[in-house]
């Protein structure tokens, strides 16, 4: 495996049927920008490309509710899609649209090549149809009650509560959503792709990195989660996929072809090929090649989606590419993000429970890289991770402001104070106060060395798609330049020693000149804002990293003693409570009304299937009960499990009398991490009902029940 010539950088195709989110933002297009952005300043040839996906049953469903069109519709979002992207910085080389014409015509290419060398199967099956609406309802069309997890509204592709994929013959009671009728089955004739034909080397692409017998990529360098959800779709056995549909709207399947009236491609087959045509407009606009973009094997193609595209990106893509032969390579790797919640909830939509990118950039026009910066933090790269307003703020102000900001600003204020803004040039062999010891040379050299280190390490950070702890990386290079201030006091010492305040402060510009190079990943705007102050060429993403290690290993400077910087302004300021306090209060506003139930109390967020079965209820009785002392609510029980016996501390002391309850059977959280109360471990929780006049009543086991059951 040789490094790669180059690089074909893709994030999903955002549905051009609603507004940008933060947790579209932090899962495919942030760690993206920052990948592509890196890959630039080191000097690589890459090429990274997006652009609205058009098509799909969401689209024209959309359009039915608003009384419009799918082309209004997709005219509007790719719009706002396009522009928010733009202004939040993602510096994709072409931002391209589905329902372009190179699109249809390179989709179409994808079907007849396939049709023509048998890569596909017909089959006549029955599906669903609405009799008033006199149409097929594929996917998003029709819903049901999820056989899974009895989630009400689960669509006839997937349901979005527990995340299993399904088709709409597995719905209970499924309903069109055109008109709102039961509908019927009818025959219909539509093409398949075979995946489970493809199962042996897809297993051995994806799990051991070897395609054609040749090692492909390092296994190990996709990521467990991704590895484990491709692991379980082709443990489960792939069966064929519909790659057609009975809609009115997406690319035509050629004409040419026997049975095509009526049928269009699924957008699971033309979006990811519009990659492909993303690049061809991309090469066409640019006077460039798309081909070794794609088909060259030492390219390095990198899908950045979130977890719910982990399938289309690593099998059936994978087999498309493939099954045209005609020398398309297959993704390097495939770094999926999880999914990011907002303050403990999961993002939704149609609740309203959402930070939009366009609202955001109204209110902090000029915040792009707070939001960046915070997005990376909490990126969820293994996990799903929370988004909080407070969380925001304290990363701002804390780390942004405080470290970041405030080294920066203290090195070109006193360079401008104590040298007119000019680089002084010092005695190399003075020897002072540093944060690190070492037995080179020159203190100054040592730390230089020491900072070529730290960029190594965030080198290593970035090449393996750990974006949250290469930007740790950063904050600590500014930390310790805080350091070298907080120890060397140039303000005490610059009257008693000036020629030591020369090489702290010249070691401070060349940290602060660093930053300005490093940081352009994450933090482009802050970035371009340095390069003004220090009055260096701005960063034009091309080689300026490689510049700068390699100045670093000979032991160059990376701003030169006599060049003179700019003004001293701060890189970012604090965001103010109420500015926070405006955006909660907004967010809970915009958060569409539940429903109360009888005692007034709104239903909680959707637990998904995999939070419930993450509890162990158990049957049990209580076997003896006692107050606890200086704790008129609490009683302390033992209760029964059968196999074990546990201490609960339990809230019912206003309820029920100890005397009472040894003999009662209940129901017990007997996986609740143990919790400490009132000096009492306990080590579950009892489930009770609780009425209206806030009276607790037992959640008991039917009569005959033994001890140790589980409830589910
Ligand atoms: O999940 C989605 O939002 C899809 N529109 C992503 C498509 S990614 C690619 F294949 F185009
Ligand atoms: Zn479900």
């Amino acid at each position: 495996m040789n490094p790669p010539a180059r690089y074909l950088v893709t994030s999903a195709l955002p549905y051009a049927n609603g507004p940008l989110h933060i947790g579209h933002l932090a899962g495919a297009y942030l760690p993206a920008d920052a990948y592509v952005r890196f890959l630039r300043i080191s000097g690589k040839d890459v090429v990274y490309v997006c652009g609205s996906d058009e098509h799909g049953a969401a689209i024209s469903i959309k359009a039915l509710k608003e009384g419009t069109t799918p082309q209004a519709i997709v005219d509007k979002y790719h719009v706002l899609l396009r522009d928010a992207f733009q202004d939040m910085g993602i510096s994709f080389d072409i931002y391209h649209r589905t329902s372009e014409q190179i699109h249809h015509e390179t989709s179409q290419d994808f079907f007849r090549t396939l049709y023509k060398n048998d890569s596909f199967v017909e089959l006549e099956n029955e599906q669903y149809y609405d009799e008033e609406a006199q149409q097929f309802l594929a996917d998003r069309y029709i819903i049901g009650t999820c056989p899974n997890c009895q989630h009400p509204d689960a669509y006839g592709d997937q349901c979005e509560n527990c995340g299993s994929t399904l088709s709409p013959t597995e719905l209970i009671n499924p309903r069109s959503t055109i008109s709102g009728s039961t509908p019927t089955l009818r025959k219909t004739k539509h093409w398949y792709l075979p995946l489970e034909d493809h199962e042996d080397w897809l297993r051995t692409f994806i799990l051991d990195g070897v395609l054609d017998g040749d090692q492909h990529h390092a296994p190990d360098e996709w990521k467990k989660h991704v590895l484990g959800q491709c692991k379980s779709w082709l443990d489960a056995g792939l069966q064929p996929r519909a790659i057609t549909r009975d809609l009115t709207w997406g690319v035509d399947v050629p004409q040419e072809i026997d049975g095509s009236e009526g049928k269009k491609l699924y957008v699971w087959m033309d979006a990811p090929i519009g990659y492909i045509s993303a690049t061809k407009a991309w090469a066409a606009e640019k006077g460039r090649d798309w081909e070794p973009y794609w088909k060259d094997e030492e390219t390095a193609l990198i899908h950045f989606i979130g977890k719910d595209n982990i399938v289309f990106h690593c099998l059936i893509f994978p087999v498309l590419l493939k099954s045209y032969a005609g020398g398309y390579v297959l993704p390097h790797n495939v770094p999926a993000n999880q999914f990011v919640n907002l303050e403990g909830q999961k993002v939704s939509t149609s609740r309203g429970w959402a930070v939009w990118i366009h609202e955001y950039l109204q209110d902090f026009p000029e915040r792009q890289d707070e939001l960046r910066y915070y997005g990376y933090k909490i990126m969820p790269e293994q996990r799903d991770s929370d988004f909080t307003w407070k969380g925001f703020q304290e990363a701002t102000n804390n780390e942004l402001v405080n470290n970041l900001a405030n080294f920066i600003h203290r090195v070109l204020v006193l360079s401008n104070k104590y040298y007119n803004g000019v680089v002084p040039v010092f005695d190399e062999s003075i020897s002072i106060n540093a944060p690190q010891e070492s037995g080179l040379p020159t203190w100054h050299d040592s730390e230089l060395l020491d900072l070529f280190d730290k960029l190594h390490e965030y080198r290593q950070y970035m090449k393996s798609f750990d974006f949250r702890n290469a930007l740790k990386v950063l904050m600590d290079v500014s930390s310790t330049g805080n350091q070298l201030l907080q120890l060397n006091e140039p303000w005490k010492m610059e009257k008693t020693d000036p020629d030591t305040v020369k090489v702290v402060m010249n070691l401070g510009l060349q940290y602060v000149t660093a930053l300005s190079v490093v940081i352009r990943p994450f933090l482009p705007f802050a970035s371009g804002r340095l390069r003004t102050m220090l009055n260096l060429p701005a960063i034009r993403e091309d080689g300026e990293f490689v510049d700068l290690m390699d100045a670093l290993s000979e032991g160059k400077h990376l701003i030169a003693g006599g060049h003179k910087i700019g003004k001293a302004k701060h890189l970012f300021t604090k965001i103010k409570d109420e500015e926070i306090e405006a955006q909660v209060n907004k967010l809970q506003g915009d958060e569409k009304e539940v429903a109360p139930d009888k005692n007034g109390v709104s239903l909680k967020d959707t637990a998904n299937f995999d939070d419930f079965t993450k509890l162990d209820l158990r049957t049990g009785t209580i076997v003896h009960a006692e107050k606890v002392e200086n704790a008129d609510k609490l009683l302390k029980l033992t209760v029964d499990l059968g196999f074990e016996k546990r201490t609960v501390v339990s809230g019912i002391a206003k309820s029920y009398e100890p005397e009472g309850l040894p003999g009662q059977e209940i129901v017990l959280v007997a996986n609740l991490a143990p919790r400490k109360i009132r000096g009492v471990m306990s080590q579950g929780m009892i489930l009770m009902a609780e009425n209206e006049e806030g009276k607790l009543g037992f959640v008991s086991p039917p009569k005959g029940w033994t001890k140790g059951d589980i409830v589910r």
